[in-house]
């Protein structure tokens, strides 16, 4: 087998990965947005929300590149991320510290995305895809500019809140 055909198949099945994790986290960023407490994450988790059924779009765009159909496949980790932060929000009900819990679980999941994000661009290069290197380096760069708005919420409000109970 030829190590190209080797890349090929890995960009697959990683981008079949993402795309349902993007899928699962657009059910789970309104609920987020729902719970928090404090209008700043509450509006960091819509814009998010938004951005990400971009992130879809371009996704299917990406798979249509390869011409392969726009399918998911199960991926454990996203569902083990979100899980955790659905037991945040049950556990943390009605508490100060809720927030500063969702905003953790959020950027587990940012960091995930980046993560995979990072490594289907490198790939896609490798691969001469042209195309799927510019957008999956736009939504990769939407990812890592929320991380960082979330990293100063929790600096600015969503931490000294939770302690200052
Ligand atoms: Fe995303």
């Amino acid at each position: 087998m030829a190590a190209e055909k080797t890349l090929r198949e890995l960009f697959h099945d990683t981008l079949k990965d993402i795309y349902f994790a993007e899928k699962k986290i657009l059910v789970a960023l309104p609920k987020m947005a729902k719970a928090a407490q404090s209008q700043g994450l509450k509006a960091a988790f819509e814009k998010h929300e938004a951005e990400t059924e971009e992130h879809v779009a371009r996704l299917e765009k990406v798979f249509s590149e390869i011409d392969a159909p726009a399918r998911g496949k199960t991926c454990d980790a996203i569902i083990g991320i979100i899980d955790e932060g659905q037991e945040v929000m049950k556990e943390f009900k009605g508490t100060p510290a809720l927030d500063a819990g969702l905003l953790a679980a959020a950027q587990a999941v940012e960091h995930y995305e980046i993560a995979r994000y990072g490594t289907l661009k490198t790939w896609a290069r490798e691969l001469g895809l042209d195309q799927a290197v510019k957008l999956l380096d736009a939504t990769l760069a939407e990812e890592k500019k929320t991380d960082e708005a979330l990293t100063k919420l929790a600096q600015s409000e969503v931490n000294q809140h939770a302690e200052a109970a």
